[in-house]
């Protein structure tokens, strides 16, 4: 049993002196990536799955053995698309992909939403929450657009408290999952992740909107994790800067100087790729951070580090 399980990860030479009864050292070349698995073999959901951060998390997720993934989101043909290429990607034999058109901001759609994943799946084990709205209306706070205000509390904070508030209720009626032996690291009833960013800590000039309703996320992340606790539920907030995908590339359109700021604003001095981020969320989703809750998850090269002057 024990060589069928490590096979995979000994070389022929340490598999011999395995076999004859001496010490096994392997020599760190011969560590396969699944040494360090993450062990995601559950089932997951993501909102906002068809595109950007969202889609890379719900890859990563089928990329990692997850038994299936729920694809959540407003825009069906694009979620259609992501569970598609999840099928090519998913290392688990079992895999199973759904698609799940919803309106986050909606009670009806996500408590529909909730119900297609208990009908379909055994268990949620893993949600991440990343369904958001980007700027349209710049603009200082004298002049804010209370109608784009009200739209990213509807979306970006309504919409996140739906959707944990749903979870967090299939989580606690279901049994802890327990991985390995040792009863402490484990992944409990389930973990979920919210997408906050940089401005749930600090504020960028014109986005007053923004600013609000991704210090909100961070705010039901802290609440959430307190309440869950005593389940065995995790609840994270993850923290991007700048992301690589079709929210930034409509940023950077209505403002070219954009791509140049962000470049001098990050330390790293580069934009994060959405794999960056995914990676970041399957430790989070994982064993591996099992004492980790409440946290607000910085990921931005830096950005959030320096004062300009
Ligand atoms: N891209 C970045 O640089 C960046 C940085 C920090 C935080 N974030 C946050 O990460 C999250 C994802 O951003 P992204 O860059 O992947 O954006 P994106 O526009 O690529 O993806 C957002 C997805 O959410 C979906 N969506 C929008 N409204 C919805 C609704 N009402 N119900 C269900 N789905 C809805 C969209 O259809 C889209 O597929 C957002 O919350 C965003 O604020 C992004």
């Amino acid at each position: 049993m024990l060589y069928q399980t490590c096979r995979q990860l000994i070389t022929r030479s340490a598999l011999a002196a395995w076999k004859s009864g001496a010490a096994l050292h392997m020599p760190r070349k011969s560590l396969g990536t699944r040494q360090f698995s993450m062990g995601i073999d559950g089932y997951a959901l993501v909102t906002g799955a068809g595109s950007g951060i969202g889609k890379a998390c719900a890859l990563a997720y089928a990329r990692e053995g997850a038994a299936g993934v729920a694809f959540s989101d407003i825009n069906v043909e694009a979620a259609i698309e992501a569970a598609k290429e999840s099928e090519r990607v998913a290392k688990n034999p079992r895999y199973r992909s759904l698609v799940i058109e919803t309106d986050v901001s909606d009670q009806e759609s996500v408590d529909r939403m909730i119900d297609l994943v208990v009908q379909t799946f055994p268990r949620l084990d893993y949600a991440v929450n990343s369904a958001g709205v980007g700027v349209e209306t710049p603009a200082e706070v004298s002049e804010a657009s209370i109608r784009e205000f009200e739209r990213f509390l509807k979306v970006n904070v309504t919409g996140t408290l739906l959707a944990v508030r749903a979870q967090s209720r299939v989580m606690k009626r279901q049994e802890p999952l327990n991985h390995g032996t040792d009863s402490l690291r484990t992944l409990g009833r389930g973990v979920i992740t919210n997408m906050g960013s940089g401005n749930s800590y600090v504020a960028t000039p014109h986005i007053v909107q923004y600013t609000a309703s991704k210090h909100a996320v961070l705010g039901i992340t802290r609440n959430a994790a307190l309440d869950n606790a005593p389940y065995g539920i995790r609840v994270n907030c993850l923290c991007p800067s700048w992301v690589k995908g079709p929210m930034i590339d409509r940023a950077i359109a209505g403002n070219p100087s954009l791509a140049d700021a962000i470049k001098r604003a990050v330390p790293m001095g580069r934009i994060a790729q959405p794999d960056e981020i995914s990676d970041v969320v399957m430790f989070l989703s994982s064993p591996r951070s099992s004492y980790v809750t409440g946290a607000g998850w910085i990921v931005d090269g830096g950005a959030t580090l320096q004062m300009h002057t």
